[in-house]
């Protein structure tokens, strides 16, 4: 069965069962602080999942392509990917645990032809604050799944939020106890991981196919959890893995969804995909690494050194070092070869080769400057060049000098010091979004504020902070919202903004902690609770935000806000520019 079939299938299933179909997200959201990218289907759901009416009902479905960075690392195996896509189904207060276990296990068994016998669960053990899930044990009971084929996990397997377990949400957080479906595949237990094997076994046996996550809580500012409005249901499985498991392969990368690529690299590499472990993870990785970047540059991201950027251009380093390993011929065109075969679009093509190129160029530099100093700090060659401390152990090696568990320790400081420093600048960059500090910007920026408001006022609380960004030209600031907004409305919201800037409302800031800015009602994102003491911005009584400012004095001083331009991001998320008349 072709990954297509499964799609069809998974939304065909679910409309049936009266589900609509909603349009996903676009991947990279950009200036949105919770995140960098979108990671899972229920990402632009959250108000809804709140309680707000979803236009669309209370059954939805969907396809969403996710990018998980904290998965980098763990690629290379057999089953792990940064850019994947998450087959979806939510209730929003409707349906719940027996509903959603019985139709997971029909679609995978009926609709996909997985074998029941190969079918294991896992359901949540419970802490003190949240009962253990015997509700949905009893379900898949009632479903012919055996008890010795279900097991119980605490709050880092079967606990789902976006940001993990209970403890590590912020206030304000939803998250819920979850029910896991995993795949057996017809091989041994590697003991290297352990004694028995079991579903979370990482021995590579058993592969996750879908997650059943029952959100009916929120995280509040006390630290405890209290019970939602409504019970929700938030479905996600990863079609590569799906795949893996109806093709009875315990390898997604000999699925149809990379087997074109992974030919692609034999033919142009001139090696064999399934010989050597070493081998295969290199392929897997610049597999992974390429696509990802394949769908991040299509969205409009440039190779950088910040945020979004910085991961395109680490995926895009990390698949060319892999490339350099497996073969002599330049990087460059073996990336433009792989690339080509992953899009139409000419210009992401050409992107990635140049990066590709920028690279090759850096380590034949760096290469150099080691020849001809090979006392150099390996920490500066990072910083100059970009190379990781593993080429580097090479380009020394080859220049006469082996590098020390003394110099490796020396880097790994000097690296985590630096880390440390961007976050901090990344930080305030997420806090204001903002180019520079011109007067243009700084107006732009408190007109910001009050179209937040002036959207909540005239839209509804739905509304919600997506992203913004600002220059000296424009402001442009990303919102939930199912759809575009009409002539109407986008006259009464520039009318209240410049209503209110007649007005000469006072601009002021008082430091608060988090918490206490959230309970007075401060529109804030969640990225800000770090900070022990935050700044809250108050324009009149119309306008409370959190926000690391400038801001103007009072609002006379932005002049006419006028808006120019709107454009729908994907589902749930509109987009709109606005700038200052001079009149
Ligand atoms: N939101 C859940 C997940 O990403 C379904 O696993």
């Amino acid at each position: 069965m072709s990954s297509d079939e499964i799609r069809e299938k998974y939304l065909k299933f679910f409309e049936e069962r009266g589900h609509a179909r909603i349009e996903p997200s676009p991947l990279v959201l950009e200036n949105d602080p919770t995140t960098l990218f979108t990671s899972a289907g229920m990402q632009p759901l959250v108000p809804y999942l709140k309680g707000e009416p979803h236009p669309k009902g209370k059954r939805l479905v969907d396809i969403q392509p996710s990018f998980r960075t904290v998965d980098i690392d763990e690629v290379g195996d057999n089953r792990h990917l940064t850019f994947f896509e998450m087959l979806g189904n939510w209730s929003l207060g409707d349906y719940f645990k027996k509903d959603q276990l019985e139709w997971c296990l029909e679609f995978f068994i009926e609709e996909l032809g997985l074998a029941k016998d190969k079918l294991w669960v896992s359901v949540f053990e419970g802490t003190k604050e949240v009962p253990k899930d015997t509700e949905s044990t009893e379900v898949w009971k009632s479903l012919g799944i055996p008890e010795d084929r279900i097991f119980y996990y605490g709050v880092k397997e079967n606990w789902w939020s976006r940001r993990g377990t209970p403890e590590a949400m912020p206030t304000g957080e939803i998250g819920g106890p979850d029910s896991e479906v995993f795949f057996e595949f017809d091989i041994p237990h590697d003991p290297k991981f352990g004694e028995k094997c079991h579903p979370n076994c990482n021995c590579g046996r058993f592969i996750e196919i879908g997650n059943s996550v029952f959100i009916q809580y929120q995280k509040k500012g006390d630290g405890t959890l209290s019970e939602l409005p409504q019970k929700n249901v938030d479905f996600g499985g990863g079609v590569e893995r799906i795949a893996a498991a109806v093709n009875n392969t315990p390898d997604i990368f000999q699925t149809d969804i990379f087997k074109p690529t992974i030919a692609k690299l034999e033919e142009e590499t001139k090696n064999k995909y399934g010989e050597a472990e070493e081998k295969d993870r290199r392929f897997r990785v610049i597999a992974d690494h390429l696509r990802a970047a394949v769908a991040i540059a299509s969205e409009g991201v440039y190779p950088s050194n910040k945020q979004q950027g910085y991961i395109l251009r680490r995926l895009i380093r990390r698949a060319a070092l892999n490339l350099q390993k497996l073969s002599k011929a330049s990087a460059l065109s073996l990336s433009e070869e792989v690339t080509k075969s992953l899009t139409e679009k000419e210009e992401t093509a050409t992107l990635i080769g140049e990066e590709v190129g920028k690279f090759e160029k850096a380590l034949k530099k760096g290469e150099a400057m080691v020849k001809g100093h090979p006392k150099l700090d390996p920490f500066d060659l990072y910083q100059s060049y970009g190379i990781p401390y593993e080429v580097s152990e090479e380009l020394f090696h080859d220049a006469g000098r082996a590098l020390t568990e003394k110099d490796k320790k020396d880097f790994e400081e000097k690296l985590a010091k630096h880390q440390k420093l961007s976050r901090e600048l990344s930080a305030g960059v997420f806090k204001g979004g903002l180019a520079d500090t011109s007067r243009e910007v700084v107006r732009l920026h408190t007109a910001t504020h009050l179209i937040h408001a002036a959207l909540r006022k005239i839209l509804g609380e739905h509304v919600s902070q997506k992203g913004s960004n600002i220059t000296s030209e424009r402001l442009r600031f990303d919102f939930s919202h199912p759809e575009k907004l009409s002539e109407e409305e986008i006259k009464k919201i520039e009318d209240l903004v410049n209503e209110q800037i007649e007005k000469d409302l006072q601009v002021s800031f008082e430091e608060k902690t988090y918490d206490e800015a959230s309970q007075e009602g401060a529109l804030a994102f969640f990225g800000e609770k770090y900070g022990k003491k935050v700044k809250m911005y108050t324009i009149g009584d119309f306008s409370k935000e959190v926000c690391g400012g400038p801001h103007v004095k009072s609002t006379s001083e932005i002049g006419h806000v006028k808006i120019i331009k709107q454009e729908k991001l994907g589902a749930g998320v509109v987009r709109i520019y606005a700038t200052i008349e001079v009149k």
